[in-house]
């Protein structure tokens, strides 16, 4: 029995609370609300754009005709899903059981008809737990913000892609304006209850400092979802002073990784030549603490489990196994937002040759790639599709015959009980990050893994390997070493397949979402208990919360 259960975490909860309210903040939403007809201008992926109720923005021309097309519709009309994506999956069930508040992005082309004065909403839809608070963006912040500053240079200069990464001063303005505006939103939503508030990821790193100007005292912690380079990397950022003096607002900053932290101190060591305690992990620095801890996310093992055995499930396996182009002896599955950092392209050069190398495996291995569509407006993103597409094609052509094309892909979103039955039928699942903060999906395949046949080919440079050490590490970039680990792991004994993966699923069933949650406020609370230093002192980030300053560096 895991020690960290739902149940657990929930009887627990106001003790690790202490009565205050949890408000998270995110820029991704858990849930999003769609018009289901295709309205005329088309919503899709982030692109449905909800907008900013002042100021000047003539989206609303453009949005005239859908806004029409809605008059006719009923509330039929609107359809919720959830997001793909780690973040808001891991935490999605963290906050069913907290009850709290969540603050995110309205993205939605529906999101806005669906929330009440305050811009509230409870959720999920279908049996409400909490409350999603709302907040709006418009078009020109979405660009600027999301697709510009967090994901066109924070993403890749944490990704160690220096190379795409843009650094554009509109962006940073846009980045701060918006990292502004969350913190007013917070500031409004906290009101003089007591709280504590916890910030998600890179699109968010001035926030803290921005919310703790407004209220000095507040409990403020953030995890951070992605890597974080090292310093010669870090360091081509022209606003790498600001990013880290926003993330100091915070009391608590976690990542996934010893080693993402180091990085992150060494980086306010050099850029501030703050106090920094490597061995405790706080940093001192303009009158008061931030401590910087190891918190490897995880999933609700115990759901994922339940969700594989179902028999909706079960039967869905036996539909698709009878599929002529899924009918292989042997099924390998990727599945994967649609991102240059998961290594897809690489993945499938390896399968092509894996069948070029081993010509036994032609007609018996099948292999099933699920990307899921994502930042579509980036140019990177639309290359790395069409890099994906031509080499399926490619593959096909080369050791297809018929129906039984060796590559099955599906660009699209799917529903955790439909990923469920993938994971559940495949012999191998194929993780091959280049770099990436963790990797749910390793995770989730071990946790739907009823008969424990399947092995899980897991990169080295993924968050997930670290833990996951039955699985079996490969190098991305070596595509001949990963042609031969696909071989070894598909030609596994089936004992040792068992063997291995038994030890995955003990380890999942302990460290799950609920542990890491506990362990997060855990430390929240020993932190608040032994403050060294009584909070006096502003991180000196030269903003208002309500008007972003000027960018420096550009
Ligand atoms: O990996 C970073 C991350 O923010 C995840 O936490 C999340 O799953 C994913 O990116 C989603 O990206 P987006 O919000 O751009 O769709």
């Amino acid at each position: 029995m895991p020690e960290w259960t739902a149940t657990r975490r929930t009887k627990h909860l106001p003790s690790f609370l202490d009565d205050a309210r949890l408000i998270l903040v995110s820029n991704r939403a858990p849930y999003i609300h769609r018009w289901h007809l295709p309205a005329p201008h088309g919503d899709s992926e982030a692109t449905a754009v909800a907008v900013r109720k002042k100021g000047m923005d003539f989206g609303w021309v453009r949005r005239v005709p859908s806004q029409v097309f809605r008059l006719f519709q009923n509330d039929n009309g609107v359809r919720w899903s959830r997001p793909a994506g780690g973040l808001t999956s891991a935490l999605d069930p963290a906050m069913q059981a907290c009850h709290g508040n969540w603050d995110a992005w309205g993205s939605g082309s529906a999101d806005r008809d669906t929330v009440n004065t305050q811009d509230h909403v409870r959720v999920p839809p279908d049996n409400p737990q909490y409350t999603l608070r709302r907040v709006w963006l418009s078009e020109a912040q979405v660009r600027g913000f999301y697709y510009g500053f967090a994901n066109s240079a924070l993403w890749p200069l944490c990704h160690l892609h220096l190379e795409r990464a843009r650094f554009n001063p509109l962006h940073w303005r846009h980045y701060q304006a918006v990292n502004a505006h969350f913190a007013a939103a917070v500031a409004e939503e906290c009101g003089a209850e007591r709280a504590i508030v916890w910030m998600q990821d890179y699109h968010l790193a001035l926030c803290p400092a921005y919310l703790r100007q407004r209220r000095p005292t507040l409990a403020i912690m953030h995890f951070w979802h992605i890597p974080w380079p090292p310093w010669e990397v870090y360091r081509a950022c022209p606003w790498r002073r600001e990013l880290v003096e926003g993330l100091l607002g915070n009391d608590l900053l976690g990542f996934h990784l010893e080693q993402h932290g180091r990085n992150f101190l060494e980086c306010v060591e050099h850029v501030l030549g703050a106090s920094v305690d490597y061995k405790a992990g706080v940093v001192t620095y303009a009158g008061r603490e931030t401590w910087v801890g190891t918190f490897p996310i995880s999933i609700d093992y115990a759901w994922w489990t339940r969700l594989a055995s179902g028999r909706r499930v079960t039967r869905r396996i036996a539909r698709l196994r009878a599929q002529p182009d899924l009918a292989f002896p042997l099924l390998g599955l990727g599945v994967d937002r649609l991102d240059y950092t998961k290594g897809i392209v690489s993945r499938l050069e390896a399968i092509e040759r894996f069948l070029e190398k081993y010509p036994t495996y032609r007609g018996r291995f099948g292999f099933v790639q699920i990307m899921v569509p994502s930042r579509t407006q980036i140019e990177d993103y639309r290359q790395v599709k069409t890099q994906v597409e031509t080499l399926v094609e490619r593959i096909n052509k080369r050791f297809g015959a018929g129906s039984s094309a060796p590559i099955h892909y599906r660009y699209e979103s799917l529903e955790p009980a439909e990923l469920a039955v993938y994971y559940r039928m495949a012999d191998v699942v194929m993780v091959t990050s280049l770099h990436d903060g963790m990797n749910l999906v390793a995770k989730e395949f071990v946790a739907a893994q009823i008969e424990c046949r399947g092995v899980l080919l897991c990169s080295e440079f993924a968050g997930a390997a670290e833990e996951l050490d039955s699985a079996l590490h490969i190098n991305p970039y070596d595509i001949e070493g990963v042609a031969d680990s696909l071989k070894r792991a598909l030609e596994m004994p089936a004992t040792e397949k068992a063997y291995r993966m038994a030890r995955l699923q003990a380890y999942l069933a302990e460290h799950n979402i609920y542990k890491w949650l506990a362990d997060i406020f855990t430390d929240l609370a020993r932190i608040q208990e032994n403050s060294r230093v009584t909070v006096t002192a502003l991180v000196p980030v030269a903003a208002s919360a309500s008007r972003a300053p000027a960018p420096r560096g550009a």
